[in-house]
């Protein structure tokens, strides 16, 4: 555990990483999800199962449902899009559009490239073979998880922010961001290959390397400002369980499976105590680490020195990629399990202890109206 210690201290000095575990209490008050992952009503998780392949009414209808969720509920996050085209293996001559969506919230001031984030992300499109394919865990619940931790954080952070600025601590500490992103064009639309896949992920880590911060930033771009990229992949059937595959970010594995191990032990998950999905928080050097073996959107940002925590089982669900991957196999407790264990993983590294209320005085969500991307 020597390697955990170093790399959590070297965060620690850089100033570029916080984190502080929550107490009991405030374990409690993270939100549970209720209904709105119910697969044909849920609020979050509904409008999301549908086929969205790139470029189709389907991406576009679930693009505008992210976009409504953030503009209704979340106004203090920015919302922004990061397009581009490439033609596929299908396309013949025609370039196919992929859209990614990010959605920020920094501190109310903090400055331009001065800001670290943890960023959480998932991919939004789905496969466009077998026709009418849903994708239910690839990755519809990961992006419902998401926007569920962003609604959960919130208030929290509201509330945090604005006791630093009258407490004058805004100088003394440097306080993190946090960025939700919805990346398009994951999926292959023929074989997996480096070039037909990832597509919103390529384009996105390659733009990000490429915008300059002003001079004298503490972060040189945007790529550079993700302090921590979580990538969330293929969650949502039982009894998952996710390896640590990294050994640079292995401590903040421990981290989560911490939080995991102190929400079950409260009571506060609905799976069965012995189904741990995160197995590994004492894995040693010696071990074998499986980085490397999986690719996903990860990759363009890790080859440009981004640390990535990827939470994906190993072994991939029995639905993977087949017509099954729909709304009526996921495991609904599983789903929401994941939810409040991210959650409150992003809650430890916003250090947002004392600052969530209790889940019942959490706000409904308002009706959302339609708005035309
Ligand atoms: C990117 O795509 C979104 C969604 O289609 C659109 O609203 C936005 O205007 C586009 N942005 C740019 C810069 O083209
Ligand atoms: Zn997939």
């Amino acid at each position: 555990m020597i390697i955990s210690r170093v790399v959590g201290l070297l965060g620690l000095l850089s100033g570029a990483v916080a984190y502080k575990t929550l107490s009991d209490d405030s374990l409690r008050d993270i939100a549970d999800p209720g209904d709105d992952f119910d697969i044909k009503n849920g609020a979050l998780l509904a409008p999301i199962l549908q086929p969205r392949v790139p470029g189709t009414p389907g991406s576009t209808a679930v693009l505008t449902h992210f976009v409504n969720f953030f503009q209704k509920s979340l106004p203090e996050w920015e919302l922004s899009f990061q397009n581009s085209s490439s033609k596929t293996p299908l396309s013949g001559n025609d370039e196919v559009p992929f859209r990614n969506l990010i959605a920020t919230r920094d501190p109310p001031w903090a400055q331009q490239g001065h800001v670290g984030r943890l960023a959480l992300v998932a991919h939004y499109d789905s496969k466009i073979d077998p026709p009418g394919f849903i994708g239910a865990i690839d990755s519809a619940a990961p992006c419902a998880m998401l926007m569920h931790a962003a609604r959960s954080l919130d208030a929290a952070l509201t509330k945090k922010w604005a006791a630093m600025e009258s407490d004058g601590e805004t100088e003394l500490e440097e306080a993190g961001g946090i960025q939700i992103i919805l990346l398009d064009g994951e999926e292959a639309f023929k074989v997996w290959t480096h070039d037909d896949s990832i597509y919103g992920a390529r384009s996105l880590a390659e733009e990000w390397e490429q915008t300059m911060h002003p001079a004298a930033s503490t972060y040189r771009t945007p790529l550079d400002a993700i302090d921590l990229f979580v990538l969330l992949d293929l969650l949502g059937s039982a009894k998952p369980t996710v390896p640590s595959f990294f050994r640079t970010t292995h401590w903040a594995y421990s981290n989560m499976a911490a939080a995991e191990a102190r929400l079950r032990s409260l009571k506060q998950l609905e799976t069965a105590p012995a189904d741990v999905f995160l197995r590994e928080a004492n894995k040693k050097e010696t071990d074998r680490w499986l980085g490397g073996a999986i690719e996903d959107d990860h990759i363009p940002f890790q080859a440009r020195g981004v640390d990535i925590l990827h939470m994906i089982p190993a072994p991939f669900p029995a639905v993977w990629h087949k017509m099954t991957d729909d709304g009526e196999h996921l495991d609904i407790p599983t789903v929401k399990d994941w939810a409040k264990i991210v959650t409150a993983f992003a809650a430890e590294w916003m250090e947002l202890d004392g600052y969530l209320s209790p889940p019942k005085k959490r706000n409904a969500m308002p009706e959302l109206d339609r708005t035309e991307l």
